[in-house]
């Protein structure tokens, strides 16, 4: 089956979606993206995902380009015509397409795409056995809080990652941990506290994050949204991290260090029933 994609109005094979080389997404990283998961063809978090969507291209001055009921509407229709049942929509916002200069013209048509990817999310063998992050100098900009398609630091971060055999890189700036290169970083203190960093132009707001803080919450966990060390992170009793594509996935090591035991600990196991049983039911589902 060929791959149905969405490109500025038009549903097209994915042989044939085609965009300007004048776009400014290509030529500057002049754009937004989002990404939400797909479980058993439900949208999860994608609420919260259209309004981080809103608020990033309003940051950059970014018209949405179609209202956030149409938005549905598009992955709705990608999920149903490439039969997804699990994996995720991705959505990409860019400024538009114009004459190659820094500054642009009023009144540009920004350009949509978006496309589905398949992906085995709750069965992946990192999010059963956990996984092995390591840290990596953060040398993003300073407005990390965009959901910006300007990614460059994070492709170097967790391919050198990936090189070393790790699966993410945790970026540490100052002796802090910041966030995952595209994930939220999540500690567990001896006293069963769950720390994370707060939300601010330093990181992005995770959704998964806002989700897993209102489950745990409402478990009676203690939480701190503080910054932690990566001396802290070296010994935490657990440690995970989320995002959309990864859910809640356990950290195991972190750079040479074993975290717990080196096997998911029983908090998070916990949570990742209890955010897949909430996924399953708060949507409904699309097919
Ligand atoms: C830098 C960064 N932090 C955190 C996240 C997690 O965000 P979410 O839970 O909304 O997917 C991502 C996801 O791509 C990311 O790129």
């Amino acid at each position: 089956m060929t791959r149905t994609i969405y490109v500025n109005g038009q549903y097209v094979a994915e042989s044939e979606a085609k965009l300007s080389v004048f776009d400014r997404g290509f030529l500057f990283a002049d754009g937004i993206y989002e990404v939400s998961a797909v479980i058993d063809g439900r949208l999860i978090d994608n609420d919260l995902h259209l309004a981080r969507l809103e608020r990033s291209l309003g940051e950059i001055s970014i018209p949405m380009p179609m209202t956030k009921p149409e938005i549905v509407e598009v992955q709705t229709q990608l999920m149903i015509r490439n039969e997804l049942r699990e994996g995720v929509v991705y959505l990409q916002v860019t400024r538009g397409t114009a004459e190659r200069d820094f500054g642009f013209p009023a009144g540009l048509r920004p350009t949509f795409v978006a496309f589905t990817q398949e992906k085995n999310l709750r069965n992946a063998p990192s999010v059963i056995n956990g996984v092995a992050v390591d840290i990596v100098p953060d040398i993003r900009w300073g407005r990390r809080d965009i959901k910006s398609t300007m990614l460059l630091a994070q492709v170097l971060a967790k391919s050198s990652a990936k090189r070393k055999g790790f699966h993410e890189a945790w970026l540490a700036e100052d002796g802090y941990v910041t966030e995952g290169a595209s994930s939220t970083a999540f500690i567990l203190d001896k006293n069963n506290v769950l720390i994370t960093r707060p939300n601010s132009q330093s990181v992005l707001p995770g959704c998964t994050r806002h989700a897993i803080l209102q489950i745990a919450e409402e478990q009676g966990l203690g939480i701190e949204e503080r910054l932690f060390t990566v001396e802290e992170a070296f010994e935490a009793r657990e440690a995970f991290l989320t995002s959309a594509s990864s859910l809640i996935t356990p950290v195991i090591r972190i750079s040479d260090r074993t975290i717990g035991n080196g096997k998911p600990g029983p908090v998070t196991t916990h949570l990742q029933t209890l955010y897949l049983d909430l996924a399953r039911t708060s949507s409904e589902p699309v097919l």
